[in-house]
């Protein structure tokens, strides 16, 4: 099936964002690209897409159960997920359990080390300026938050830190750090957007200590789409699997 859309809005690395009929309405398309180290390493992976829009249309509904304004309207079909539309807020906001990635290259902490309580921490979404760790004042000279705003966003990713820790332990899965965007809904509500999957967060087994996520193609590893799989896998109940197919074609 090839679903209708629009006007092609925006291109991202990895999302294609098209019109819809409907003014507050986009439909977001997951495609295969993947990339990592500022755009640098690049290639395609395929069903990447597939996986990432379940994995996201399970987390998004997830939160949504538990009271959190997300943009999931619905999963026409795997790879093709209808949103709210939103004014994004360029900030990668980015809720860490356990020290890995950036921090552990930036700062003295060890690697697997847990972060109790858990660290938020902000990145100016920039290309340009190649994401730039922001604070606080930075963010509200910037113009793109009020104080307010950031109090909000900090308390909702906390919020959404505990719901999705809790089921993702609850199935076996570390849930060492993850990076969600928000934006505002045409009344100017704080909503949560973009998505949540193997390409925005890390996953470890608890058991086996297997990454499941964007890291193992970061390093050059095989078995990424395998690792993307696992987490569908693992996360998706019969209900789910009904729906979305784990093995299209
Ligand atoms: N609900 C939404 N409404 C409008 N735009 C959205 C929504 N959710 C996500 N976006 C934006 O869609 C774009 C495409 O996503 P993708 O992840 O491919 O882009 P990116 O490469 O991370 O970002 P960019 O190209 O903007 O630097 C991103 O700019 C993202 O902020
Ligand atoms: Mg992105």
């Amino acid at each position: 099936m090839k679903l209708e859309v629009g006007k092609l809005l925006y291109q991202g690395k990895a999302k294609d964002v098209y019109e819809t009929d409907h003014p507050d309405q986009v439909m977001v398309k997951f495609r295969d690209d993947i990339t990592a180290g500022d755009g640098q390493k690049k290639d395609k992976i395929g069903k990447k897409g597939y996986y990432n829009s379940i994995i996201s249309a399970k987390f998004f509904l997830l939160l949504a159960e538990e009271g959190v304004e997300t943009q999931y309207l619905d999963l026409p079909e795997p790879g093709y997920m209808l949103c709210k539309k939103l004014e994004m807020i360029p900030l990668e906001v980015i809720a860490r359990n356990v020290a890995a990635g950036s921090l552990v290259r930036r700062f003295p902490f060890q690697e697997g080390q847990e972060l109790d309580p858990p660290l938020i921490q902000m990145d100016f979404k920039n290309d340009e300026y190649h994401d730039p760790m922001l604070n606080d004042d930075i963010a509200k000279a910037l113009g793109i938050v009020t104080q307010d705003d950031l109090d909000y966003i900090r308390r909702v990713t906390l919020k959404i830190n505990k719901i999705l820790k809790n089921f993702l332990e609850s199935k076996g899965l570390m849930f060492p750090d993850f990076k969600i965007e928000y934006g505002r809904d045409k009344e100017g509500n704080i909503v949560l957007g973009d998505e949540i999957s193997p390409d925005t967060c890390r996953f470890w087994d608890r058991e086996t200590c297997d990454i499941l996520d964007k890291d193992l193609f970061r390093k050059g590893e095989s078995g990424v789409i395998e690792a993307y799989r696992r987490v569908a896998e693992i996360i998706l109940d019969e209900d789910d699997l009904e729906k979305w197919s784990l093995d299209p074609e």
